[in-house]
Order: C-alpha cells, then sequence, then structure tokens
C-alpha cells in the first residue's frame, strides 16, 4: 500500500494537484481545450526563465537527454568545433552526444567535486574559435552548483560576432536555483520534467534566446523530430504528451504559489540539513558549500561500508536514495532535495539513514539546528 519515499535526484514525489491534472480527460491536441495549456506552460516558462522577447521555448517529448541532442542538433552543423566544459558525468555525457553529430569537440575537464573554473575556460578561448560552449549548470553527479553566470559574464565581454553560443544543461538546476538568461546574457537552457518541475519523467524543455533562435533558423533541417523549430509557437507539430502537459501546467501554478524565491530558499535550506547532518555523522559531504548543489548532497561513506548494502537497508526501511555515479560510486550515496520534497520530509528520511550510521542522534540534531534556524530566521 506504501511506495517507498524518495530522496533521489529526481525523479522526485509528485504533488497530489499534479497527479490529479494528469488524470484530466483526453482532449484533442490540436483543439480549443488543449491550446490554452499549451501557451500558458510556455509562457510561464518563458517568464521563469527571463527569456528575451526575440526567445522561444520548446517543450519536446523526451527525457533530459533528448534535451541535449536537440540543442546540440539544431544549433550546431558537423564539423564546427565546440568547447565542452566538464565537472562529472553529465557533462561527458554532453560532449559525447556533440561528437556523435559530427562536432569536433575539445573538452575542458575539472576533477570531480570540483566547479569549472571560468577564467579557466576564458584562457581556453584565447587561441581558439569555437562555434559554441556546453556547460552543466547543476552537476548532479557530484553534487556541484558550477559559476554559469561568473562565466557569462566573462563572455559578455566578446564581441557577439565571435562569441561562442552558450548553452547550459541545467536539467536538475531550473527551476529550483536561479536561471535569468537575459540579465545573464545565456544563450539556451535545458531543463527536464521529472527533477525541480515535480512532474513524471517524459517533457525536455529547451529553452532558446534570440541570437540562438536565428542560429537554428539556419541549421534547420537536420533531423526532424527533435527540430525545434516547429515545438516554438502555436501548435505542437506532432501528438504531445498530453497527460504530462497538463500535470507540468499544473506543477507551474504550485510553483507560482508557492513563490520562485520561497523555492530556491527551501532548496538551500534542505542542502544545508544534509551536509550537516553527514558531517555530524561520521560521514563526509564531498562538495565544499559554497558550491554544494541545493538539489542534490554526495556523501562519502566510512570506508567499512558500501553504497549499495546502505541503500538497501533504507530501501528495506521505506526510503530511495541514489548511489554514486562513475568514480564515486563505490563510496558515496546521493541524497536529493529536488521537486516536491519538504524540510521535514528530508528529516524523516534522515531520521531512516541515520540508523545505519555511528552518531545517529548528532546527525539528526545538527539537520535540526540547520532547519529550526532557518525557520525562527524567517519568521524573525
Ligand atoms: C545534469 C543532468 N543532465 C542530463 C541528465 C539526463 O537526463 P535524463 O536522465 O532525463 O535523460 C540528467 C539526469 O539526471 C542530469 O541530472
Amino acid at each position: 500500500m506504501f511506495s517507498p519515499e524518495i530522496l533521489l535526484p529526481g525523479p522526485t514525489p509528485i504533488p497530489e494537484a499534479v497527479q490529479k491534472a494528469m488524470l484530466t480527460s483526453m482532449s484533442d491536441h490540436r483543439g480549443a481545450l488543449f491550446a490554452p495549456v499549451v501557451e500558458r506552460v510556455q509562457r510561464r516558462l518563458a517568464e521563469m526563465l527571463q527569456l528575451e522577447e526575440e526567445g522561444a521555448v520548446a517543450v519536446i517529448p523526451a527525457s533530459g537527454t533528448g534535451a541535449l541532442e536537440a540543442a546540440v542538433q539544431n544549433f550546431f552543423a558537423p564539423g564546427e568545433r565546440t568547447l565542452s566544459v566538464s565537472t562529472g558525468a553529465f557533462g561527458d555525457r554532453f560532449a559525447k552526444i556533440a561528437e556523435r553529430h559530427g562536432l569536433l569537440v575539445d573538452s575542458l575537464s575539472f576533477p570531480w567535486g570540483q566547479p569549472f573554473s571560468p577564467c579557466d575556460v576564458m584562457d581556453q578561448l584565447q587561441n581558439n574559435f569555437y562555434a559554441g560552449i556546453l556547460v552543466t549548470h547543476n552537476e548532479t553527479s557530484t553534487g556541484v552548483l558550477n559559476p554559469v553566470k561568473e562565466l557569462a559574464q566573462l563572455l559578455s565581454a566578446i564581441p557577439p560576432e565571435t562569441r561562442p553560443l552558450y548553452i547550459v544543461d541545467s536539467i536538475s538546476g531550473v527551476p529550483s536555483v536561479p536561471m535569468l538568461m537575459k540579465d545573464w546574457g545565456i544563450d539556451v537552457v535545458l531543463a527536464a520534467s521529472q527533477k525541480g518541475f515535480m512532474c513524471p519523467p517524459g517533457l525536455a524543455i529547451v529553452a532558446v534566446g534570440g541570437n540562438a533562435r536565428k542560429l537554428s533558423q539556419k541549421v534547420s533541417g537536420r533531423g526532424y523530430y527533435f527540430d525545434l523549430t516547429p515545438y516554438f509557437h502555436g501548435q505542437l507539430p506532432y501528438t504531445p504528451s498530453v497527460s504530462l502537459w497538463y500535470g507540468l501546467d499544473a506543477a507551474l501554478a504550485l510553483l507560482a504559489e508557492e513563490g520562485i524565491d520561497a523555492r530556491y530558499a527551501r532548496h538551500r535550506t534542505m542542502a544545508q540539513m544534509a551536509a550537516a547532518f553527514a558531517s555530524a555523522v561520521g560521514w563526509t559531504p564531498i562538495v565544499a558549500s559554497e558550491y554544494a548543489s541545493p538539489t542534490v548532497t554526495a556523501i562519502r561513506l566510512e570506508p567499512k561500508q558500501t553504497p549499495e548494502k546502505l541503500r538497501q537497508q533504507v530501501f528495506q526501511a521505506g526510503l530511495q536514495i541514489a548511489g554514486g555515479m562513475g568514480p564515486w560510486h563505490q563510496d558515496t550515496i546521493r541524497i536529493g532535495h529536488v521537486g516536491a520534497v519538504s524540510p521535514a520530509m528530508l528529516y524523516s528520511g534522515l531520521g531512516i539513514i541515520a540508523h545505519f550510521a555511528a552518531h545517529a542522534e548528532s546527525g539528526l540534531n545538527a539537520a535540526w539546528e540547520v532547519w529550526h534556524n532557518r525557520i525562527t530566521f524567517e519568521e524573525a
């Protein structure tokens, strides 16, 4: 009767209002009932991401990886040179997709657990011309929030004719962390329904600024289903995932109700709770607090513990958490606090995890302290 609770970096729990919206009766996706849903979802996404007027949002039927592929296909031609800036597994994936599409990819990789250095990226641009830069905003494999705004500021000093197109994978970032495309100067942002949007997997979001949109018209014609142009306005080109659209519409209404700043603060609080808990039980939150992700926390266990065993134990107690990826899979767990997760839900999940740690009580006290201080601070 009870499904295990979720503290994953996606998919996340789905609020009841979103579940109910997805039960809306099927309707003609080219008819009068569905048209306002499409219009509202695209408008709300554009407002939230502060998209310039000449920009547009495509919501395509795919998981996040589909958005990465669509970006590579729509903005570059084979043989063009791009710079991949990778800080983990998802940055590497973006580079691989670009290579498969025939782009010449130079990779600038940073150690796992570290953010990229905007200055190093700029150094790489000194002697090379790139058509685009591919970066990850919130690297879900390590729990690092990268300085995409700082890099945007440096890139803005390059004259527009030679400035590379700046493409940001914010699949586990947006809408849980700020993303202001126009103010910051970001050309393309990629997101997915199953993370902070609190929906099931299946919709990928590609938000495109004015310059990128012009470029996509030039490159358009490669591929068919993921050619973004027909998705931008009016009727959707192919039969959409109607139920997921209803869900996303409801989720965006919940976001408006919560308030975007309150949403950011909720995730920041939970990241601090998870890190404080980990340190106090005797484990290691791997990423330094200055660039720790608000949506996922990577924690190195004690040497005698394995993530597989711990995940199995907490699963038996009714909780799902994630393991480490790539080089971290043998000693690391990841606790997700994205989407429809409250500090109270996180705290009760930490209560289960604490049973398998050396200093359970200290861990829970530390998490409570962060949370309680925040409540007191917000009420003051
Ligand atoms: C930063 C990032 N990029 C890309 C992806 C790939 O998305 P999906 O698994 O939805 O295809 C993920 C998924 O976790 C992600 O976190």
